[in-house]
């Protein structure tokens, strides 16, 4: 049967862009798109199954990305331990460094990244760093932090491939600026009408374009079962 996790590491190894890690995106979404009833709180939307298929995902990446939002709300530990790691190195992109200093992620095994804007408060900083983070600098784009900017910054690190777990604004950055290679996501089916996996896409043109061939795509898409959840993976194709 397809293993989504055997063919992203085959993408990984053949990955040799030098500007950027590989990036995928790896997410958990209920039927109609929800990934959160409100976006402040977690919603356990994985079964038993997809969890450890994350944390298998989780493992075959050198990094594990997610907004300051997601900290906040889940405080997530970001480790690969269903699956015995190994452990990505955690990296939160967090302009004003809301993360708190008793975060579970700087328990992690591996110090966890945290990029921040340039003009962020210098005593957050010293506060992280004594509590197991490393804080980088990087400029700010349009919507936050620039992603690209970030991207080579690890690149430059040694990471050669990058999972991208959410929440909501940060998928919709790395979709918007074409900056992700592959996606993953696990579709359970249930109906939520909650906080959208995404928001619009296609956001430089008026109106929006009304033919689906001008976003985003799985090409080719393959899915599978995984427990009582479907999971869709494939590598992304810009239109
Ligand atoms: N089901 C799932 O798989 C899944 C996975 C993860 C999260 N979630 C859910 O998602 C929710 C949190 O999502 P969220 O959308 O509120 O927050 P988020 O995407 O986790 O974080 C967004 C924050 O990241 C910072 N950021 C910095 N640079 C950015 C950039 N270039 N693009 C986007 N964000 C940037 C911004 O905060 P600053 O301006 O302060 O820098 C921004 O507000 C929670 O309810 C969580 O449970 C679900």
């Amino acid at each position: 049967m397809a293993d989504p996790v055997h063919e992203v590491e085959r993408a990984i190894a053949a990955w040799t862009d030098r500007k950027q890690p590989f990036v995928t995106l790896a997410y958990a979404q209920t039927l109609d798109g929800t990934i959160a009833v409100h976006p402040n709180e977690g919603l356990g939307i994985s079964c038993p199954e997809t969890k450890r298929l994350t944390h298998q995902l989780r493992s075959r990446h050198d990094g594990i990305l997610v907004g300051v939002g997601t900290v906040l709300a889940d405080n997530p530990k970001l480790t690969a331990r269903r699956v015995g790691g190994p452990h990505p190195t955690p990296i939160i992109l967090d302009s004003r460094l809301r993360t708190q200093p008793t975060a579970r992620v700087l328990e992690h095994p591996k110090p966890p990244i945290i990029f921040a804007a340039e003009d962020a408060d210098d005593e957050r900083e010293a506060e992280l760093v004594l509590s197991g983070a490393r804080v980088e600098r990087i400029p700010r784009a349009d919507e936050g932090l620039d992603l690209a900017a970030m991207l080579a910054r690890l690149r430059d690190l040694g990471f050669q491939s990058v999972m991208v777990e959410g929440g909501a604004y940060v998928l919709t950055s790395f979709l918007r600026e074409q900056l992700a290679q592959w996606a993953v996501i696990t579709l359970a089916p249930y109906l939520v009408g909650g906080y959208s996996a995404l928001r619009g896409l296609v956001t430089d043109r008026e109106p929006p374009p009304q033919r689906l061939d001008a976003y985003p795509r799985l090409e080719p898409a393959q899915w599978r079962p995984y427990g009582r959840d479907m999971v869709v993976w494939g590598p992304l194709a810009w239109a």
